[in-house]
């Protein structure tokens, strides 16, 4: 067994699923964070155990950190459709308890965080491959609350805590807990149930990363010796760098019979490439999975009928949030706030 021990925030979401499966497996000790919010996907686990708990309230579970050489914080809201639903919440998930992680860090003294930014803080890049000291212009408060954590994060670097920053590609792949909002999980979904490939606008940039890699490059940092207090990577790589309608063709080739349907209106004002030439030299990483192959096993796997139409609420983080806001706005006292009435479904479990 690895004597390294490990806290994972949003432990039961797309990714965070995939990570622990991942450091247990190499057996590092492992602690999984969630309160359930998206997702209660729980690997499997052979050194580790879960706590359901709320990163809004991380002193009441605070004490756990003392068991921890290091945290990887991926809870959040996320996306942007979902962020906008209640940007109350995303503030409060996305910002405020990351400052109120980091002081408990500080004090509980687990020096090495690991934090999953986001390239989506680019928004645009006008051509150009966006770099670590490229303007950012982020596009949706999702964005936003994580340029705010970020500049938490560093302005509190130094020899008592070393945050490390992986501002990921759009993922992409099969997780145990799969989402089908995500850009190619989507469109393969789409291809493979309705024969159609819906492309808006389509000559946007969009870097990309296998979920899997994603994970790989968590443990590539947690497992570095980083040689300065604090970092920060662009995660993915320059093949990877895609436009929208790259990746329509690409699935319309892997599925026999899927039309691509363009349409101008609607498209994501988000349009950037992103140079990934820090995180091969300093870590070492490179993915290892492509969209090709990738999108061929998703396709297989949507083709088997084990995510229905793949239309599920649990499958999109904005249709679970919006259906919460639903129930709970019927029968709650907060008509009008949502986080108020989030908060209080819950305490009430
Ligand atoms: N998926 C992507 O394409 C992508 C791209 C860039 C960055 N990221 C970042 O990677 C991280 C993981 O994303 P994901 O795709 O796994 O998302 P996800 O929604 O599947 O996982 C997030 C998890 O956080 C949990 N969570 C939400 N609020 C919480 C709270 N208050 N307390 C405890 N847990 C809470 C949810 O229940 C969920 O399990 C996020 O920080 C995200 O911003 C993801």
């Amino acid at each position: 067994m690895n004597n390294r021990s490990v806290l994972v925030t949003g432990a039961h979401g797309y990714l965070g699923s995939v990570l622990m499966g991942e450091l247990d497996s190499r057996g590092y000790r492992t602690v999984g964070v969630d309160n359930g919010l998206m997702s209660d996907v729980r690997v499997p686990l052979r050194h580790g155990s879960y706590v359901d708990a709320d990163i809004r309230k991380c002193d009441d579970w605070a004490p756990i950190l003392d068991e921890v050489d290091a945290v990887v914080h991926l809870a959040a809201i996320v996306g942007d459709p979902a962020c906008g639903l209640d940007e109350d919440l995303a503030w409060q998930t996305n910002y405020l308890a990351t400052v109120s992680l980091t002081e408990a860090c500080r004090r509980h003294g687990v020096r090495d965080f690991f934090f999953a930014s986001t390239c989506s803080n680019y928004g645009l890049s006008f051509g150009e491959a966006a770099g670590l000291h490229t303007a950012l212009h982020p596009q949706s408060v999702y964005a936003e609350s994580k340029i705010y954590s970020e500049h938490h994060l560093l302005s509190n670097a130094g020899e008592g805590f070393r945050p490390r920053i992986l501002r990921l590609s759009t993922l992409y792949g099969l997780s145990p807990r799969m989402r089908f909002d995500l850009s190619i999980n989507v469109m393969t979904a789409h291809a493979v149930n309705r024969g159609e490939i819906t492309v808006n606008g389509g000559f946007q940039w969009r870097p990309f990363l296998h979920v899997r890699d994603a994970a790989e490059a968590f443990i590539r940092a947690i497992e570095a010796r980083p040689a300065s207090p604090l970092s920060v990577w662009n995660c993915g790589s320059a093949a990877q760098n895609h436009r929208i309608i790259d990746i329509a063709e690409i699935i319309a080739a892997e599925v026999q019979g899927a039309q691509i349907l363009r349409r101008e209106a609607d498209a994501d004002s988000r349009d950037y490439l992103v140079d990934f030439a820090g995180i091969g030299e300093d870590l070492g990483f490179t993915p290892s999975r492509g969209v090709v192959e990738e999108v061929r096993l998703l396709a297989q796997a949507v083709g088997s009928g084990r995510f229905g139409s793949c239309a599920g609420t649990e499958y999109s983080n904005n249709e679970t949030l919006r259906a919460l806001m639903r129930t709970v706005h019927t029968d709650s006292a907060f008509p009008n706030n949502p986080t108020a009435a989030i908060r209080l479904a819950h305490q009430n479990g």
